[in-house]
């Protein structure tokens, strides 16, 4: 959900190489449609300069806590009664000390310490070497900070600028977009579990070949990224698909639609809404050869039997807690003509109190779709939108029928 447009947002930088990224958030956020005001500390001018922040977010960078622009000469005051959130990125181990004990030396520091906490929320994006990152007075500090209100962010693991390896790197800007996206989503699914399928299930024949189909899963990415934005616990069971897995969202990879099955029984029971997008394969050859079938020469093709493969939804959905309503199954339907009549049957035939229908052929791995939403009142139009829009419509559809 793009919940950053129109929002005004104080980006905060101090001192560490993961000034670098900031830049790259400035730019995401203005392009999300936010307005972004950059103060930053004399240590993050060593790393980058306030003309690049400037040029990035399109107004003048502040710097200093005694900046004579401000008629009233509090910048402190002024930029902070007009932030609906300040984001500080990269927040250092120094600088995270400092708003801990309420220290105010500085513009940003200052800021924080002056910002009406009820209304200006804190987030802060940690970035530092791993030894700092893990120093008890960090995580200290960390755990304070949470107990006084300020949203900490996760930091990163992986390779550091002094060449050590480990926890504590800035998160991506992307990362931080995604978290930010989040945190000023309405909370519909807060409280729930939600499982999802996703993407198509690869039936294999022998060794090096199989039945697939031209899933991408993108659609039940975003479906898993919308119910944890909206504050869902999310476990995503995924076929072979080659996506990044949505922030915060559990992920379990399958192959075959008996792997999926299992992998569905074994976490249904957790989840209170059950969302099946998954281009299940209907059917898997009868037997999978050991070895890789090889021509003989004869001319002859190999004779394939097949077998049905379990019905995952409909399982899920005739299950005593779909029946009882302690479980919501939504279902999905790829067809290629004559939707509404394909849809309406199989939510019958599927027992789903929602099924969500859409031309299969024409959306595969495309970003965007248009879907019907059919439900025991009749039909309902989602019309052409971006994946991810429509996902957070319709986890509101969702919120709604609970
Ligand atoms: N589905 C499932 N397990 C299967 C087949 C389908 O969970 N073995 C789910 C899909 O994830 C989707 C819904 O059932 O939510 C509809 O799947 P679809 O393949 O379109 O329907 P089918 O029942 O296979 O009907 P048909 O192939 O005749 O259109």
């Amino acid at each position: 959900m793009n919940t950053l447009a129109g929002k005004h947002l104080v980006l905060g930088l101090s001192g560490g190489i993961a000034c670098y990224k900031a830049a790259e958030l400035c730019r995401a956020l203005v392009k999300a449609g936010a307005s972004v005001q950059v103060v930053m500390t004399e240590a993050a001018e060593h790393f980058m300069t306030a003309v690049t922040m400037q040029a990035l977010s399109g107004r003048t960078v502040y710097t200093s806590q005694w900046d004579a622009r401000e008629a009233n000469n509090m910048a402190h005051i002024n930029l902070s009664r007009e932030a609906d959130a300040i984001v500080v990125a990269p927040a250092s181990a120094d600088f995270l000390a400092k708003l801990l004990h309420g220290r105010a030396d500085d513009l940003l520091s200052l800021m924080c310490l002056a910002r009406p906490i009820e209304s200006v929320p804190l987030l802060v994006a940690p970035a530092m070497n791993r030894e700092m990152w893990a120093n008890p007075a960090t995580q200290r500090n960390v755990a304070q900070l949470k107990a006084d209100g300020v949203h900490v962010l996760d930091v990163g693991q992986g390779d550091q600028a002094c060449g050590e390896t480990g926890d504590g790197r800035m998160l991506e800007a992307a990362e931080i977009l995604e978290d930010l996206q989040a945190f000023f989503a309405p909370k519909l699914l807060a409280g729930k579990a939600v499982l999802v399928t996703a993407g198509p299930t690869y039936e294999a024949i022998d060794p090096v070949r199989g039945i697939t189909n031209l899933s991408s899963g993108k659609m039940g990415f975003a479906i898993a990224r919308a119910a944890r934005q909206a504050g869902a616990e999310v476990t995503v069971i995924a076929g072979p698909v080659s996506l990044a897995t949505p922030r915060g969202v559990r992920r379990i990879d399958v192959r075959s639609a008996q792997d999926m099955f299992n992998a569905v029984q074994a976490q249904v029971a957790q989840a209170q809404i059950f969302i099946a997008t998954a281009a299940v394969a209907d059917w898997r050859p009868d037997t999978q050869a050991d070895q890789k079938i090889k021509k003989d020469g004869s001319g002859q093709t190999p004779q394939l039997a097949f077998i049905e493969n379990p019905d995952i939804l409909a399982r899920v959905a005739q299950s005593e807690r779909a029946q009882k309503g302690a479980l919501f199954c939504v279902g999905f339907a790829a067809e290629s003509h004559d939707l509404l009549a394909h849809a309406t049957a199989k939510r019958l035939r599927k027992q789903v109190p929602l099924l969500v229908g859409n031309i299969g052929p024409s959306t595969f791995g495309q970003d965007d779709n248009a879907l019907l939403l059919v439900d025991a009142k009749g039909a309902t139009e989602l019309p052409r939108a971006s994946k991810q829009d429509l996902a957070d419509d319709l986890m509101a559809e969702i919120a709604r029928r609970l």
